[in-house]
């Protein structure tokens, strides 16, 4: 091929669909393409945004369809804006729906975000307010998601810098409810909540209380930046460090409490060596079977698991 691109590869996928639940995976991204098709890492899975691959053709595809090939897929995405009024546009979810069907995803998931306005979309995940009307929004538009792509699809929990004044329902039961009505499932990123729980002053042991774990079929680990700029710390999700200690902490919590879930490691700025994110999967899948023996044998997450903080 002119372009270097792998040549097509046949109809069909050939991995598994679905990873263990305590194999980690890492965000695919396109400068690592060579090395992950080189040397065909251990590793239980790879996450793309299917916006990304909204194409007729050419490289990305042919890459993506070799990728898979070898391993199991997630596609998060990042276009769907459930929280907008109005159904997602029906051009996008064919588009999904298209990837869906050539890829095989073991999960389809998106965010508990709005970025349109009309036919106007903007390049950030804005938070929804946590009121009545706007969980009304979300699952008909979850409903509509899930009845286009004819599939289950997940909803995350956001990061977040503000509160809105007169917000009605505490956010882990807004994420809850909205699973309960529409039969979603959920995507816990727990950096995101360990962001929040900072920013916001809460504790997210509590959070998790009110949180239907039972519904999480994903989980995100991710880092994050401080900014201190005006002598008042923010956690910014940045996804671009590795994941902090107290994350890990918290993973533990929530793999004790819940039990092995898949995990991705994302990382989207200051890109490392595929090496140092395929270690850092490594570790979170010591860190879940540690977890998991834990729960198995009676005893907490965080409490028993501070044995083992090391980075693989
Ligand atoms: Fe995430």
């Amino acid at each position: 091929m002119g372009d270097g691109a792998p040549a097509p590869a046949p109809a069909g996928v050939s991995a598994s669909n679905r990873p263990p639940p305590d194999r980690a995976g890492v965000g695919l991204k396109s400068e690592h393409y060579r090395t992950v098709l080189e040397t065909r890492p251990d590793l239980g899975w790879f996450e793309v945004h299917p916006e990304n691959y909204m194409l007729a053709g050419g490289p990305p595809l042919r890459y993506l369809e070799a990728v898979r090939a070898d391993h199991p897929l997630s596609l998060h995405g990042v276009g769907m804006s459930l929280g907008s009024c109005g159904p997602p546009p029906r051009g996008h979810l064919d588009r999904l729906r298209a990837l869906v069907d050539r890829f095989e995803p073991f999960v389809v998931s998106e965010h508990l975000s709005w970025s349109r306005i009309g036919d106007r979309f903007l390049a950030d995940l804005l938070p929804v307010p946590m009121t009545r009307e706007a969980l009304d929004v979300m699952a008909d538009n979850v409903a509509r998601a899930q009845d286009h792509l004819r599939r289950r699809i997940l909803i995350e929990n956001p990061s977040t810098y503000l509160q809105f004044n007169g917000e009605e329902i505490p956010e882990p039961e807004f994420l809850s409810e909205l699973a309960r009505r529409t039969g979603c499932g959920l995507l816990l990123d727990v950096n995101n909540l360990f962001v929040c729980a900072s920013n916001h002053a809460f504790d997210p042991c509590a959070w998790l209380d009110a949180f239907a774990l039972e519904a999480v079929e994903e989980i995100h680990l991710a880092g994050h930046a401080v900014d201190d700029a005006d002598g008042h710390p923010i956690r910014i999700d940045d996804h671009g460090s590795a994941v902090i200690e107290e994350v890990w902490a918290l993973y533990r919590e929530v793999i004790g409490r819940r039990g092995p879930v898949p995990t991705l490691i994302e990382r989207d700025a200051n890109l490392p060596p595929f090496e140092a994110l395929l270690a850092e999967a490594h570790l979170a899948d010591r860190v879940a079977r540690e977890a998991s023996a834990l729960r198995g044998a009676g005893g907490s997450g965080v409490v028993a698991g501070a044995a083992s903080t090391g980075r693989a």
